[in-house]
């Protein structure tokens, strides 16, 4: 088994965290390979609650050597902020923790230009974590004002660089807004280098490295951030982050051939929830969506958004479990569920008069769909202390059979709580 993914099947926020963390011990690589600091994990351990939104999960594992590949936007603020709060929680964080140094890096003026876009933007805004994260993706697909993790370390080239490319930001951020923030090239090249300094030690070719530890029989963990609907290519386009947030991304955003992945673990949230804007048919406007938001704690953990609830979706999840192809399903937060007396289940969709079976990723389809449901009884009572599936009450055991069904993939796992021990194994029947 040299290498697995757990990716998000749905909008993100899944809890992919907690599987990850569950597989770290597995493994001698947890691998980051898209994305940057507009992720969220929390892990909870032992009573100990960590967040982490740039850094691998494996990182709280210091025997496994934790990547960040060449896919993932990096603020050097953040990295050495999060580092420095695992040290300060008794976590050692040194040689296991490794960043590409062909990593881009963002920068102050990605936010600024974030910032008056998404503000310009007003209703068809993207509705953006704010990190930066979709202009450094413009900056390396363009080619001239990207720059790479490496350069950090290579104090005249970086200088050279950001004397060009400064000017030019202050220049665009102006046309943006009168009142647009603008930067001083050589502070923030004096800024950098020193960042830089501090993350030496930990820069390196990391696709060599990964390479030569599948050449050594070494286990790998890729650990998606955003969900597959988020995918720029292949989700809710425009409503999408700027990466390949689908298993599609881990070749490019790690270096490690395709043929390598054995196991595809799809994390899905009992329920469905959608932080900023784009079409969500299953969303609920109600009472119950309040209710699963409250008892769910849907509010984003990188900028504390309320997220947008509805019922689980299976025409979508049908949509990422192929795309993905996903060998199994996690199923995360069932315990939420319980404050529900009557669960819905999409099955299907209905599009001007037709039913339809298969999603439209387009977001302007998408938003002329309308569910149609399956309704299921709930159970209503606390699962939380559950741990063996037989013991679930029949409603919740049956609600997981039909999502398994309705998908079409088997469900090997259902979370009932954050900690590692509410974990359900489900053995195949
Ligand atoms: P960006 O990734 O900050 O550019 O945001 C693009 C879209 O992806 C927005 O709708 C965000 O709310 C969403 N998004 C980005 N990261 C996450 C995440 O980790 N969880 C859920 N949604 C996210």
């Amino acid at each position: 088994m040299p290498a697995t993914c757990v990716v998000g099947l749905q909008w993100g926020d899944e809890a992919k965290g907690k599987i990850v963390d569950l597989l770290t011990k597995q493994n001698d690589y947890v691998i980051r390979y898209n994305g940057g600091a507009n992720a969220g994990h929390t892990i909870v351990r032992g009573g100990q609650t960590f967040k982490l939104s740039l850094l691998p999960t494996g990182v709280l594992e210091p025997r496994v050597t934790s990547v960040i590949g060449n896919g993932v936007v990096v603020y050097p603020p953040r990295f050495l902020e999060e580092v420095g709060n695992l040290r300060q929680a008794g976590v050692s964080v040194g040689a296991n923790l490794l960043v590409s140094h062909h990593a881009h890096v963002i920068f102050p003026y990605h936010l600024e230009e974030e910032r008056l876009q998404e503000g310009a933007a007003a209703e068809s805004a993207i509705g953006t974590t704010g990190r930066g994260i979709g202009p450094c993706y413009q900056d390396k697909v363009g080619r001239l004002r990207g720059v790479r993790v490496g350069e950090l370390l290579q104090p005249a080239l970086l200088r050279e660089r950001l004397h060009r490319i400064v000017p030019y930001k202050n220049r665009l951020l102006r046309s943006l807004s009168d009142d647009a923030r603008t930067f001083d090239a050589e502070a923030l090249f004096q800024e950098y280098a020193a960042y830089g300094e501090q993350m030496r030690a930990h820069v390196c070719d990391t696709s060599e490295i990964l390479l030569n530890g599948l050449a050594q029989g070494k286990n790998l963990l890729f650990e998606a951030a955003q969900g597959s609907l988020l995918d720029v290519d292949h989700g809710t386009y425009p409503y999408v982050t700027s990466s390949n947030s689908s298993v599609a991304g881990v070749w490019s955003g790690s270096g490690v051939p395709a043929r390598y992945l054995s196991r595809v673990i799809g994390i899905v949230k009992a329920y469905t929830t959608r932080v900023g804007g784009g079409p969500f048919p299953t969303e609920l406007h109600d009472e119950m969506g309040e209710r699963i938001r409250q008892a769910g704690r849907e509010f984003g953990t990188v900028t504390g958004r309320p997220r947008r609830c509805g019922w689980l979706d299976t025409v979508a999840l049908r949509y990422t479990a192929a795309l993905n192809g996903v060998d199994e399903i996690a199923l995360m937060l069932l315990d939420v569920l319980s404050v529900a007396d009557q669960i819905s289940l999409a099955v299907a969709y209905e599009c001007e008069g037709q039913r339809l079976e298969r999603f439209p990723a387009d977001a302007a389809q998408l938003a002329r769909c309308r569910p149609i449901y399956e309704t299921l009884p709930g159970w209503r009572c606390d699962i939380t202390q559950v741990r063996r599936f037989a013991d679930l009450p029949r409603a919740a055991r049956d609600y997981v059979e039909q999502v398994a069904r309705r998908v079409g993939v088997p469900i090997r796992l259902v979370s009932v709580g954050p900690d590692r021990e509410q974990t359900i194994l489900v053995s195949p029947s």
